[in-house]
């Protein structure tokens, strides 16, 4: 069987950069060559979808130049060097089991957001890309960002989607919630958000329904029990989509496998990154999350303690819709390997998991599976 790319727009901004959990035996194959984004535009692409009369948008990992400028704004008199003290404190509260609790003060909110703000982003946005990959025709009006810190989704979003006119945000936490107030000042399109501060359970039941709900980092914080209850609150306040995103790791993964299956038993479709909506075929050790690739400012270095002038965020996501999805492309679970005599990619399709060779004998196939990255849609 031989897949092609599903959208060549949707490995815009896709990266490459190390090997997921692939288990054939061609892994010492040739790296795919070095990422594209550095090389890219780092604002908003219009990309025409050729042959299919339709054309999106994908949008930049990068944080949007007004996101920037606010923050460059807030940094300015805050020392460097305390604002690295903080992030590390936080990160060592989250890499305990903590949560989001450590950040009590202005400055420790502004210290989150400088050290965890641009992969959030960078994570909804590629979560985003890949929804609006299958969906090109989804144009929500109005958004409810759940456990919205600072505001992270709802810039991803609204970057997404022009169409979205009415941005709903709820947290439990004053400091982050101030900042992303101050954050959105200047804006011109998220200046009029509507942030309030409440625990997220109590807050959806009485929040209005949204054509998209985003939960973003957000259910890690809570119980399982907790998780169950939100999935459900979460789902009946969706209109259209809902998106949850979380760390790519196996504990992330495995709270977005047990909402998506406690939500399609409500009748809810995997839009994406499943091309169906069955169990997960994968199996552990296994687990399916992907990477994306973003700049790193001189600030967000200096924060992370940090040489390099990228970062590769893993993250975990999936996107539920109220109506069956038309469009199941497969899905590239790993960083394809390529050797000299073929490319070896691992990939979930509508009938399961498939690892697929490419033999370099078959030229025009060889040539467009070279183009695959760990994370696209390909049919
Ligand atoms: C890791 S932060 C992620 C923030 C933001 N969504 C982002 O992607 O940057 C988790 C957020 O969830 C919020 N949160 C945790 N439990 C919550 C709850 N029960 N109700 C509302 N918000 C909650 C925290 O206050 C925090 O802002």
């Amino acid at each position: 069987m031989i897949f092609l790319p599903f959208s060549p727009c949707g490995r815009r901004w896709r990266e490459a950069p190390d090997e997921g959990y692939l288990s054939t035996k061609t892994q010492t194959a040739e790296r795919y060559p070095s990422p594209v984004t550095n090389a890219l535009p780092r604002v908003r692409a219009t990309l025409s979808h050729k042959g299919r009369g339709k054309e999106h948008k994908m949008t930049s990992p990068d944080l949007p130049a007004e996101l920037k400028a606010a923050l460059d704004g807030k940094l300015r008199g805050f020392s460097r060097s305390d604002a690295a003290g903080r992030a590390a404190s936080i990160s060592k509260t989250y890499r305990d089991g903590g949560g989001s609790g450590a950040i009590r003060s202005e400055a420790d909110a502004l210290a989150y957001a400088l050290a965890r703000m641009p992969a959030t982003y960078a994570a909804v946005t590629a979560s985003l890309n890949a929804l609006v990959e299958i969906r090109p025709d989804f144009a929500p009006k109005t958004l409810l960002d759940v456990g919205a810190g600072p505001g992270t989704a709802t810039w991803a979003a609204a970057e997404a989607f022009p169409s979205l006119q009415d941005f709903a945000l709820w947290d439990t936490n004053e400091a982050l919630r101030t900042l992303a107030l101050d954050l959105v000042r200047d804006s011109t399109r998220l200046r009029q958000i509507n942030y309030e501060r409440g625990e997220a359970r109590a807050a959806l039941a009485k929040a209005d329904t949204a054509d998209l709900v985003v939960a973003s980092y957000m259910i890690g914080e809570i119980s399982d029990a907790e998780q169950r209850a939100l999935a459900e609150l979460m789902w009946a306040k969706t209109r259209d989509t809902l998106l949850v995103v979380e760390p790519g790791t196996p504990a992330g993964y495995a709270r977005i496998i047990a909402l998506r299956e406690r939500l399609i038993a409500l009748g809810a479709h995997v839009a994406a990154p499943c091309p169906h909506d069955g169990d997960c075929p994968l199996q552990a050790p296994d687990w399916c999350h992907f990477t994306q690739r973003l700049q790193r400012s001189r600030a967000h270095k200096q924060v992370k303690g940090a040489e390099l002038p990228f970062e590769d965020e893993k993250f975990a996501y999936v996107a539920l819709t109220r109506a069956p999805v038309a469009q199941r492309p497969s899905r590239v679970l790993a960083q394809p390997t390529v050797s000299k005599v073929e490319i070896a990619a691992k990939l979930c399709t509508p009938e399961g998991l498939a690892f697929t060779k490419v033999p370099r004998r078959a030229k025009a196939d060889y040539a467009a599976a070279r183009r695959w990255r760990w994370g696209d849609a390909v049919s």
